[in-house]
């Protein structure tokens, strides 16, 4: 099993994080271990999918562990993650009596963490919060760095709150009922997440990749993954408006620029999140080579790891046009004006203004990017 431990720089508090193979059967001790002694009960707060694979297991070693346990289900899909189921699980926590001690446990995917965790967030103004993820891209970066949210009508995540888990326990056996696209919208963050942090990184990413049997290897890059989410997330834990240093929160948004305009245009219904960061990864490598910043062979290393997350759906059908206007107001632009997150190099993410790049180039570089994927 790995082990991170993760200290926030502005506070006392720290937590862990836990990976490896059936954790869920051992969630129980580990979950007592964190919580306050007066702590009698655990709501599991998941969707019926999720719930039907692993909440048996979960709830019994959770009683095993000297919990009271109930559960509530939402939905299934991102379209469930708003304002009033968050209101539904919070009546529910207040109708089984769950006290200031007591915790919520997120069982499932990043939809589910974030909705559990912004009930664990707000319910009597914050109870704790373990995080039980079980995509891989809940794994490698949701679970990880406190962001809690729901969808507003306007957009997603536009409502949330800050809140840091107690612990996270990512039982790597629970990708193996993952279906292949998720996992593929998964790797793509890794592959993302390893471009921004280090040749290290990308290359272990790559190397999972390439042996998808090796476990442990699996174990140690999702631990890796972690790793450096955590230490970014330790570094900036609110993502400071202004900050553009290379090692902000805000460059974890390398490759989201393309990838939001992307999910717009086709109305959240073509891609899975990941995959469409799996585009917008190639276009910001194609605009950071046509700058001059990036070596070809660099940006070639990239096109051979987008590949091998798998296959995407076509985006070189979507007019360059209408992409280049959703890019320039994107939901993280600040006053008027875009910033790209772009590279240098594997592992050297640089944030440069919109104004920088000319729209010649950014259309030539959106045709480049969205061409070149392996469909
Ligand atoms: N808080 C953050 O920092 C943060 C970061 C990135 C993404 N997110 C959020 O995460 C969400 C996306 O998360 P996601 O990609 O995990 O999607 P998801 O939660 O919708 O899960 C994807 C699908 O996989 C199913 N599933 C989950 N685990 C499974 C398993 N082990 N076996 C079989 N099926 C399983 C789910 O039921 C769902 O149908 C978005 O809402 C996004 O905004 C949050």
């Amino acid at each position: 099993m790995q082990s991170i431990s993760v200290r926030l720089k502005r506070r006392e508090q720290k937590y862990e994080i836990r990976i490896g193979a059936r954790l869920l059967s051992e969630a129980g001790g580990k979950v007592r271990a964190v919580l306050d002694p007066k702590a009698r009960r655990v709501a599991i707060i998941s969707n019926q999918t999720v719930f039907d694979l692993f909440g048996r297991q979960t709830a019994d070693s959770l009683k095993a562990g000297g919990l009271k346990v109930s559960h509530w289900l939402l939905s299934d899909g991102e379209r469930h993650k708003t304002l009033p189921n968050l209101h539904k699980a919070l009546d529910f926590l207040l109708e089984e009596g769950f006290e200031r001690s007591d915790a919520v446990v997120a069982l499932g995917g990043g939809v589910v963490g974030d909705l559990a965790g912004f009930a664990a967030a707000t319910y009597l103004r914050g109870i704790s919060l373990v995080q039980l993820p079980t995509t891989l891209l809940a794994q490698i970066d949701a679970s990880v760095g406190g962001k809690t949210a729901v969808n507003l009508a306007g957009g997603k995540n536009l409502a949330g709150a800050f809140h840091q888990p107690s612990l996270v326990l990512i039982d790597t056996d629970t990708l193996q009922t993952l279906p292949r696209r998720e996992l593929t919208a998964g790797w793509c963050e890794g592959v993302k997440q390893g471009a921004i942090a280090s040749e290290k990184l990308f290359g272990q990413t790559c190397k999972s990749l390439d042996n998808p049997a090796d476990q442990d290897l699996l174990a140690e890059v999702i631990a890796a993954q972690c790793r450096f989410k955590a230490a970014i997330v330790a570094a900036d834990e609110r993502e400071e408006i202004g900050r553009t240093d290379a090692r902000s929160r805000r460059i974890l948004n390398f490759g989201h620029t393309t990838a939001h305009a992307l999910e717009l245009l086709t109305r959240y219904r073509r891609f899975r999140h990941g995959e469409a960061v799996g585009h917008g990864v190639l276009v910001a490598g194609e605009i950071s080579k046509n700058l001059g910043m990036l070596s070809l062979s660099e940006l070639q290393l990239l096109r051979d790891a987008v590949k091998l997350c798998g296959r995407l759906p076509r985006a070189d059908d979507l007019p360059a046009d209408q992409i280049m206007k959703l890019v320039t107001r994107d939901k993280k632009a600040e006053g008027g004006t875009v910033n790209w997150v772009l590279l240098e190099g594997i592992g050297r993410p640089r944030i440069v203004s919109g104004r920088e790049i000319s729209s010649r180039l950014l259309r030539e570089s959106i045709r480049a990017g969205l061409q070149r994927n392996n469909r």
